[in-house]
């Protein structure tokens, strides 16, 4: 498949048969743009197999897939009731082979860095992409390197170490860390699949596609996402423009982007009608998820979402967290950045911007179990009794003696 790489900004191109993961003239994002789409979907395999007329891959190898993808819609049973809306639903990302949406992005990065003879890959992150890198790395038998800043706790490092990447804590501001990763990548070989590089938002393409697949082709009114970097954004609404130019859907939802109160450049930017975000100087929520103070794709999310007719609102911790609970009630435990869209529903539905009427998709992004601490502010009701008083104390509970 014929396919350029295209600055977001000033629309220089690039070839993608070389890693190019900026603009060197504006320094903004790149997207690969297509020529012709055909409307053919299916098959066995990778999700890259599934969708290959969406990817320019000659070769797919699916040696290299643990099972990315294929993630459940599920249809809420309890807090669409409660607030009046019938087709509530959860995208659940949380059910990837590494928790979390990132894994998409990195299979499919990966299958780039390996089609140009890279031998290297790398990230910069603390969380779930450093994890995901770190096995998909693995898996390949490539070498790799995950950067990460200096000071994060080792509850989040021991998760990536078991993979066994070169870890790096490196002391300074995070978006510089990003920046001079690539550099060392153009100077090492290293193929850094960063939160928005190319690639890896071409494969958060593939949640638009099984939401089409899964609504039956019929497009929801909204789609609800926890953004941070901004590539998660970016692939899912490139996926539903891709279906629409291909003939598959006939429209596009609305997306909403939730941002943490306590650091939201994307979330200030839009409702001060700014085109360009600004970085946040103390960022502080129990999100960590979507903390990016500095995001590298905020510029391009803020046309998108202009172009789209989209939203970005922000939710406090408090709110996120009480999220949480309420998703938990639905049989599904996100981390707080997960939970963001399910507070921000909640607050948009009760104002009267979601309608009972709404079809509305939730991105559930990643799994709960990445984040015990978040669960420290829970009383936890246990009953404690011995064998001889177990009988007596359910009893007790069921209100039977
Ligand atoms: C759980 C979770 N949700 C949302 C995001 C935001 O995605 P993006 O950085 O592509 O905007 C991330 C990214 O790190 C994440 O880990
Ligand atoms: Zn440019």
């Amino acid at each position: 498949m014929e396919c350029q790489l295209v600055c977001t900004q000033c629309g220089r191109k690039y070839p993608t048969d070389e890693l190019q993961l900026r603009c060197d003239e504006c320094h903004e994002p790149l997207e690969v743009v297509y020529g012709v789409l055909k409307p053919e979907v299916g098959g066995q395999g990778s999700i890259l197999r599934k969708f290959r007329a969406f990817y320019p891959f000659r070769e797919v190898s699916d040696a290299m897939s643990l099972g990315e993808g294929g993630t459940p819609l599920i249809h809420s049973s309890v807090v669409g009731r409660q607030w009046g809306i019938d087709a509530l639903y959860f995208k659940d990302e949380t059910q990837n082979p590494t928790w979390s949406f990132k894994d998409r992005g990195t299979f499919c990065g990966i299958q780039h860095a390996i089609s140009l003879g890279y031998k290297r890959i790398g990230t910069v992150s603390t969380g779930n992409m450093a994890a995901s890198v770190a096995a998909y790395g693995a898996r390949a038998g490539l070498e790799t390197f995950i950067l990460v800043s200096a000071g994060i706790p080792s509850e989040k490092i021991k998760p990536i170490a078991v993979y066994g990447p070169h870890l790096m804590e490196v002391e300074g501001h995070y978006h510089e860390l990003y920046n001079e990763s690539l550099r060392a990548g153009n100077r090492y070989g290293i193929y850094f699949i960063n939160s928005d590089a190319p690639f890896r938002v071409e494969g958060s393409k593939t949640i638009a596609f099984e939401i089409c697949e899964q609504m039956d082709f019929q497009v929801p009114d909204y789609v609800v996402i926890p953004v941070s970097a901004g590539g998660n954004l970016r692939g899912i609404l490139k996926g539903f423009e891709e279906f629409k130019s291909a003939g598959l859907i006939d429209g596009i939802p609305e997306l909403i982007a939730v941002q943490a109160e306590g650091c939201a450049p994307i979330a200030e930017a839009f409702e001060g009608g700014r085109e360009r975000v600004e970085r946040v100087r103390n960022p502080e929520t129990i999100a960590h998820a979507i903390e990016n103070p500095y995001p590298p794709s905020g510029n391009q999310v803020l046309r998108k979402l202009r172009q789209n007719g989209g939203l970005a609102l922000t939710v406090s911790d408090e709110e996120i967290l009480e999220a949480q609970g309420l998703l938990a009630q639905e049989g599904i435990f996100g981390q707080p950045a997960a939970c963001a869209p399910l507070a921000a529903a909640k607050k948009l539905s009760s104002d009267g911007y979601l309608q009972p009427g709404d079809r509305i998709v939730l991105l559930i992004t990643g799994s709960g179990l990445k984040v015990p601490s978040a669960l420290d502010h829970l009383e936890i009701p246990v009953i404690s009794t011995s064998i001889e008083g177990l009988m007596g104390s359910i009893g007790e509970v069921i209100g039977r003696r």
